[in-house]
């Protein structure tokens, strides 16, 4: 199995990275950087811009691409990053013919933000690739340290039964990881992965 991590430097590609390692799956990742704590024996750097995939040059081929392009805090972006990047991805799956797309969606959150996920989330269904979408609240873990900040807080309103607060439960980052890897490797039917599938 070859899979394509785009966007795959950052906090979550890492994990997903290392969950790979533990089940000797191939990956690479493409990014507008090479990230150095990912060794070239971990993952293969593909350089790359998603907006411009003319100037992308993607030499394998692969099974399964998961998309990990997203903004939560600059709401300008909300648009082109959580919701045209993912149009891009769909246009680089279907050019490089990889069957599957999974994608990095959210459980709640603030309206503009949430409505962005919502709106990649209806091109993924749309696209007639095999998809599956992650649902996840708050991931926090070591490679992101502000993310502490918000689980006992989140945790708290949550068991207070505030329904903005139990949507966006928050996670471990290696969980997250290893709910996904399991889910491909499984070749499950599910088409969404839930904060509850994941605990
Ligand atoms: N972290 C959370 O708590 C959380 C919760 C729910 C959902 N999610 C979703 O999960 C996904 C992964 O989140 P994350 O926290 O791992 O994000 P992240 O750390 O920001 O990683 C995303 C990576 O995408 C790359 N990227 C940005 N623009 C790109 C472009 N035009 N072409 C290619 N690569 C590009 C960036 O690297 P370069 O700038 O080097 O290209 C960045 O490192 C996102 O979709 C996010 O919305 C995250």
């Amino acid at each position: 199995m070859n899979i394509l991590l785009i966007g795959g430097n950052g906090f979550v590609g890492q994990a997903l990275i290392k969950e790979f390692k533990k089940h000797k799956v191939k990956v690479s990742y493409l990014s507008k950087t090479q990230n150095h704590l990912i060794t070239e024996e971990d993952a293969t750097w593909i350089r790359g811009d998603i907006f411009d995939l003319n100037n992308t040059m993607i030499k394998e081929s692969y099974d399964i691409s998961i998309h990990l392009i997203g903004t939560i805090k600059n709401k300008y972006l909300y648009s082109k990053l959580n919701t045209k990047s993912v149009a891009q991805t769909i246009k680089l799956c279907q050019k490089h013919n990889i069957n599957k797309l999974i994608y990095f969606s959210a459980n709640g959150g603030f309206k503009q933000y949430f409505e962005s996920k919502v709106a990649g989330e209806r091109l993924v269904k749309d696209s007639k690739l095999n998809y599956l979408i992650v649902r996840p609240g708050l991931i926090y873990g070591k490679g992101r340290l502000t993310s502490y900040f918000n689980v006992l807080p989140i945790k708290f309103f949550s068991k207070l039964g505030i329904t903005f607060f139990k949507k966006v439960y928050p996670l471990p980052v290696e969980k997250v990881a290893e709910s996904v890897v399991k889910a491909i490797l499984d070749n499950t039917d599910s088409t969404i992965i839930e904060i509850k599938d994941m605990k």
